[in-house]
């Protein structure tokens, strides 16, 4: 089979192989991928506000380079991914546009919000935690560019994984205000953070066809369990709670057994109504038109430097 026929698409799937932007595809998994990295995408930039709160009121100077390094990754992991997303042939300024209008969507847990210094640890050790359980598997996507664009991004992840548990050793090795700080924060984050692995299998609409595609590798509850089972164990050596009372070792499964997360809970962020919801569009609206000039400016240019190169 050549790769303009169907065939070679199945042929690749079943052989593990990677489909490229110039192959023909089923239009369901060209729009399954759309879905999910312009999610991804949108996920990565609105996920810079709940962290850049912090950028002004970092408590060192390192702390806060550290943190600047941090939200500025996101933004160019969100660009990576916009750029992964064109190769389907779409347009970012669609994706954008659907993002502001509500069609698409971005990940529940960056409506929660920042109160404290201790929340910008919590999310680099278990928000980035979990997106890296998520995102090591999409480093095997059948998906060429996307594939691709995860293995940069799941090195950086582990890098603010790192920074945040990190930080958070040192609160809760610091005075008892602070180490309640983090304990605080331990307890908001924990079933947030599950519920970013999405609903569980028998409510997950795109798993089953995902996995088929080899899209996804592992299913939402398979990975929910991953992080669990490694994050038990770091919880020790930071020597914070996880507050699960139920939370115990199944000798049996091989894993931690575990309290689910309000999955209730879940699909009201999802469809607009959690606690920063309205809060992050905003934002990103006014990001948006307060930034316009500086895209037609650049815009502008570009066009100058390619008259330039034609004469
Ligand atoms: N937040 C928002 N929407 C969610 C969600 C979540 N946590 N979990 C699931 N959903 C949505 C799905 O998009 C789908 O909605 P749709 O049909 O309208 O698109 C619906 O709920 C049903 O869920 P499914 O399980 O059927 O959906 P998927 O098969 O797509 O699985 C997923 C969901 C596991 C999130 C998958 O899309 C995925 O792996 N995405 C790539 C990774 C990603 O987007 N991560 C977001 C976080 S990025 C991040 O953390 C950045 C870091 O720097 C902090």
């Amino acid at each position: 089979p050549s790769s303009d026929d169907l065939e070679y698409f199945d042929a690749v799937i079943a052989d593990d192989g990677k489909i490229e932007p110039r192959d023909v595809m089923p239009e369901a998994y060209r729009k399954t991928l759309i879905r999910q990295i312009a999610q991804h995408a949108h996920s990565e930039i609105i996920g810079m506000q709940p962290e850049g709160n912090w950028i002004s009121r970092a408590p060192s100077l390192a702390r806060k380079a550290i943190l600047l390094a941090k939200v500025q990754d996101e933004a160019g992991h969100g660009l990576y991914l916009y750029a992964a997303a064109e190769t389907l042939g779409v347009d970012r300024s669609d994706l954008y546009e659907q993002l502001l209008s509500g069609r698409q969507k971005y990940s529940s847990i960056f409506n929660y919000p920042t109160v404290t210094w201790a929340d910008v640890g919590v999310i680099g050790w278990l928000v980035d935690g979990a997106a890296i359980v998520n995102q090591v598997p999409l480093c095997r996507c059948s998906y060429g560019p996307y594939a691709r664009a995860m293995i940069r991004v799941c090195k950086e992840e582990s890098f603010h994984q790192r920074q945040g548990f990190q930080s958070l050793y040192v609160l809760a090795r610091g005075t008892p205000k602070q180490r309640a700080m983090a304990q605080d924060a331990v307890n908001r984050w924990w079933y947030p953070s599950l519920a970013m692995f999405g609903p569980p299998d028998s409510d997950s609409t795109h798993s089953e066809q995902s996995m088929e595609w080899k899209i996804k590798r592992y299913s939402n509850d398979e990975l929910r369990q991953k992080f669990v089972d490694m994050t038990v164990e770091q919880a020790k050596i930071l020597d914070l709670e996880l507050p699960d009372a139920d939370l115990t070792w199944n000798a049996e499964r091989g894993h931690y057994d575990y309290t689910q997360p309000d999955y209730d809970e879940l699909m009201r962020v999802i469809k607009g109504n959690g606690p920063c919801n309205r809060q992050r569009m905003a934002s990103r609206r006014s990001a948006v038109s307060e930034g316009t000039w500086v895209t037609e400016a650049a815009k502008a240019y570009a066009v100058k430097q390619s008259e330039r190169m034609e004469t």
